[in-house]
């Protein structure tokens, strides 16, 4: 039964998106008795700033022997310029908790949100699932004859035959066991070709596996040209670290903006880390303006994780309700704040279970 959360808000509208997604998940805790138990962490800039803490000693086994999940905001702040922090916090727990899926869904909600004409929701609604402990976020690398006319820099891409394999075998349970049709490698093994050779490989090897599944390939810029041109045949999308950092925000553009994509960072059977795919946003930090319906979206995939499927649906449902009522912030073309919409939304939540 019970469900221990860490919750780490993180820097600027972070904080402000992860106070709704903690009030909807309290509505759900409530109405399906779900018995989650939420603790905050305050890591974050501020904490580095004064103290010089990113990820606290000990943060990490202390997170696998307590915790079943965590929740975070966003990191990223202007008064630290090169965002130390952020990646010690984030990019640090991606890889010592090897959470190494990155989920990105891109489900389209309302067709009033995409700036793609015409399309509906069952045209666009596929997920990227990124690699997300190797690639070219491994900072490997170093320079030379630096700040001279000759300087030199080299920044090395990982890839290991572990990593690949497993990232396309969690694709492929992914797409059998979400109904799903079609597996899709991207990458750019055109140019790329002992990396990206080892993931055509690996890919075609798994793909064997799985003769029930259309598995296909594209390179990432006519992947990038195919999820505008013809979402609906994108399905589930396997790829690198970089590229799907880089083509979930396009996704996030085709369903209405960063303001409403989630997404989990996930070592399948172990502690997962779920996160809004959106930055901290400083210029709209502390106005209660942000969308805070990404990190709502987010506590629903962390819901699901968590083995409670009628709790995600309920809460994504009630997104879906508080779209269709217009009750949506600025970048929706709404007016209401922050936590108006986080009010509507675990409003709907409470109403949807009688
Ligand atoms: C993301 C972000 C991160 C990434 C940054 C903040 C390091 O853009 O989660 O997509 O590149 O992975
Ligand atoms: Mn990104």
């Amino acid at each position: 039964m019970g469900k221990r959360i860490a919750v780490i808000p993180g820097d600027g509208i972070g904080v402000e998106v992860i106070r709704e997604a903690v009030r909807v998940l309290e509505a759900v805790n409530e109405v399906y008795g779900l018995g989650l138990e939420m603790v905050s962490f305050d890591w974050g800039a501020e904490k580095y700033l004064r103290e010089g803490v990113t990820l606290p000693e000990g943060a990490v086994e202390m997170l696998e022997r307590e915790y079943d999940a965590i929740l975070a905001g966003a990191f990223g702040d202007p008064r630290v310029p090169d965002n130390r922090h952020a990646r010690e916090i984030l990019l640090g727990l991606r890889v010592q908790l090897d959470l190494y899926v990155n989920l990105r869904p891109v489900k389209l909600l309302d067709e009033r949100l995409t700036p793609l004409k015409g399309r509906t929701p069952e045209e666009i609604n596929f997920v990227i699932v990124r690699e997300n402990t190797e690639g070219a976020y491994v900072d490997i690398g170093g320079v030379f004859k630096k700040g001279t006319p000759e300087e030199v820099a080299l920044q090395h891409e990982l890839t290991t035959r572990r990593g690949t394999e497993r990232i396309i075998v969690a694709a492929f349970e992914y797409a059998r066991t979400h109904g799903r049709r079609r597996v899709t490698l991207v990458d750019k093994s055109n140019v790329l070709r002992y990396g990206h050779g080892l993931w055509q490989r690996v890919f075609w090897e798994v793909a064997e596996r799985y003769p029930e599944l259309d598995a296909t390939h594209q390179y990432v810029d006519a992947m990038a040209l195919l999820m505008v041109q013809d979402p609906a045949s994108c399905d589930v999308i396997v790829t690198t670290n970089m590229f799907g950092d880089i083509l979930s925000d396009l996704g996030a553009a085709l369903i209405g903006g960063l303001g409403l994509a989630p997404s989990g960072n996930i070592h399948p059977g172990r502690i997962s880390l779920f996160e809004p795919v959106h930055g901290t946003a400083p210029a709209l930090a502390g106005k209660n303006v942000a969308n805070p319906m990404g990190a709502i979206l987010t506590a629903a995939m962390m819901v699901e994780y968590l083995g409670e499927a009628d709790a995600a649906r309920a809460i994504e449902g009630a997104v879906v309700e508080a779209i269709r009522r217009g009750e949506v912030t600025r970048d929706l073309g709404g007016s209401l704040s922050t936590e108006a919409v986080g009010r509507a939304i675990a409003a709907h939540v409470r109403a949807r279970a009688g």
